[in-house]
């Protein structure tokens, strides 16, 4: 594993005030964690004063969504270019709340992450099976399915920026996190699909990261896990130190790898 990724998303929590302070106690805390590649993912609102309090750290910040088109007449929503003026050098493409609290259609996602790669923007992708798609075990083709639908515009693996988190959707806020074996082999399907999807192209150092239930209490199992290359972490970001000590708990492992 290289340089862990510890994502927060943020979700719809935090005003701006509250975002920017944890943006600046993070930026002084991360100093101490240069092994470890820190990314917020704020709501829109709180984006530009976040940035602020970024500037000149190495912790990056992305959006949790956006519109595939340019511009036009889409009642609150964000562009690409947008979230770019705005400071952003992530977007996070296919949540699952996207998927399936706003039932988002599928076809716009290959749009979206089109267009964000062409903004400059780096992809953060989503892929999740629900509970019941798990106990018919179907997680592979579940994974396929969403992995070459939303990949479907790419004619090659962009590794520099494209990072794929797993995150299954019954783990999600939920408290039940996937036993290390479980994440263990969706990551190595989620290696094995895009091995099938672009066999020309050389993907050893893309990162897959883990979502769903993470804490500081069970980090260090699964960033052990092979194949693990950091984590998507919900609820346990909005707190500071939860946050700063799973990214601690990252670097040990690593440092210990
Ligand atoms: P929790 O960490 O709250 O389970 O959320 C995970 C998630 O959805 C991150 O995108």
């Amino acid at each position: 594993m290289g340089t862990p990724v510890i994502a927060g998303n943020w979700k719809m929590h935090k005003t701006p005030q509250e975002g920017r302070t944890f943006a600046r106690q993070l930026s002084t805390k991360a100093l101490n964690l240069p092994e470890v590649d820190f990314i917020l993912f704020p709501s829109a609102t709180g984006l530009h004063s976040i940035h602020e309090a970024l500037v000149d750290t190495a912790i990056e910040m992305g959006g949790q969504n956006m519109h595939h088109e340019q511009s036009g007449a889409f009642t609150g929503e964000n562009s690409a270019e947008m979230l770019v003026a705005c400071g952003c050098q992530w977007v996070l493409i296919g949540h699952s709340e996207r998927r399936h609290v706003f039932a988002e259609p599928a076809d716009s996602r290959p749009l979206k992450v089109a267009t964000a790669l062409g903004a400059g923007l780096k992809v953060m992708l989503c892929v999740g099976e629900l509970l019941e798609q798990r106990d018919q075990g179907r997680t592979q083709e579940v994974l396929r399915e969403q992995l070459s639908n939303d990949l479907g515009q790419l004619q090659r693996f962009p590794v520099e920026s494209v990072v794929i988190a797993y995150e299954p959707v019954w783990a999600i806020g939920t408290g039940v996190v996937a036993t290390t074996q479980q994440a263990g082999e969706a990551h190595g399907m989620v290696r094995g699909v895009l091995r099938d999807l672009y066999p020309d192209d050389d993907l050893g150092a893309v990162k897959v990261l883990y979502g769903g239930s993470v804490k500081s209490s069970n980090a260090a199992e699964l960033i052990g896990t092979p194949g693990i290359d950091g984590f998507l972490i919900g609820g346990a970001s909005l707190e500071l130190d939860e946050f700063v000590n799973i990214a601690e708990i990252a670097k040990q492992e690593l440092r210990s790898a």
